[in-house]
């Protein structure tokens, strides 16, 4: 099997495409920013993704990609899409799962991959299981104050997209698929939070916060309204329909994916 360039390396999702590529005993380059600061077990190579000719030594003599967009907007993604499609054979996008309106960077780089030329798989995952690592400082106060406790999502370990990821880059029969990626369970915001206190063995308790007292503070944080504004949509519309559950991992894997309470277990040191 061809050598395969993993971008986002040193990320959540990434960092374990790599070791668990490495582990199965097959070639693997890591695309890295800085490769003096990032420690991987791997062959690295220098690159920006934001800058395109950076890329060309990276992807010499790769036949597979591992692509993520660390970008908001597909601004300069046609060209990093060109490059890979001249080189590789294969790319395997961490897209994401979000309505088809309206359009964002995700449909736009899925389009710009499909009209390449090159063989591709999407990954479209939900929530991932680690954002819940952005209550970590709320945990280690014991109260988490957050709008609408009852939203309820099937978050997913990176571990699982990694492990999906790996399956798609090594084994045949999956260009041109799409895959919808969760967790294998639905849990409301506030049972995240037990969950975590459970497995951390602190005391901590859900306080709903006011969506307008939270749109100041998420402001404050992020900066950019539109961006706070679908967030909060995008949490009320949980609290009535829940994300979904897919069993792709599971019929992917041929193993259930992992719980949200595998995956507080694996991040207990997190929340210290
Ligand atoms: N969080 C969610 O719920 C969710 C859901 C669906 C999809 N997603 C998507 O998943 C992706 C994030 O995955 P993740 O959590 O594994 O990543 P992450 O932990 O946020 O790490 C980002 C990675 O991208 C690399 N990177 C950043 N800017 C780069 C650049 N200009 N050129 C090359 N590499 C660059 C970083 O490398 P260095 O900083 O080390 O250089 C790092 O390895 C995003 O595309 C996001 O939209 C997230």
């Amino acid at each position: 099997m061809g050598k395969i360039l993993v971008t986002g390396a040193t990320g959540n999702v990434g960092r374990h495409v790599v070791s668990q590529l490495a582990d199965a005993g097959l070639a693997v380059r890591a695309l890295v920013r800085d490769p003096g600061r990032a420690r991987l077990p791997v062959e690295m190579a220098q690159g920006d993704l934001t800058v395109p000719e950076t890329l060309h030594p990276a992807l010499e003599d790769v036949e597979s990609v591992f692509l993520l967009w660390p970008g908001f907007t597909a601004d300069g993604a046609a060209e990093v899409v060109e490059a890979i499609a001249k080189h590789a054979r294969r790319v395997v996008y961490l897209s994401a799962n979000v309505p088809d309106e309206p359009v964002t960077h995700y449909h736009e780089i899925e389009r710009l991959i499909r009209h390449s030329g090159t063989a591709w798989t999407f990954l479209r995952p939900g929530g991932f299981a680690v954002n819940t690592l952005g209550w970590a400082g709320q945990i280690r106060q014991g109260v988490v104050r957050w709008p609408y406790g009852q939203a309820s999502r099937s978050l997913i370990h990176e571990k699982d997209i990694a492990a999906v990821a790996v399956h798609v880059l090594t084994s045949g029969g999956h260009s041109g698929a799409t895959y919808v990626l969760t967790g294998p369970e639905q849990l409301t915001q506030a049972e995240q939070v037990r969950v975590i206190g459970e497995v951390t063995g602190r005391e901590v308790r859900w306080e709903d916060q006011a969506p307008d007292e939270a749109r100041e503070q998420l402001m404050a944080a992020w900066g950019d309204p539109a961006f706070v504004e679908d967030a909060l949509r995008a949490w009320e519309g949980l609290v009535t329909v829940p994300e979904p559950v897919t069993g792709t991992v599971e019929r992917l894997l041929g193993r259930p994916a992992l719980t949200f309470r595998q995956w507080a277990e694996d991040h207990v040191s997190d929340f210290r």
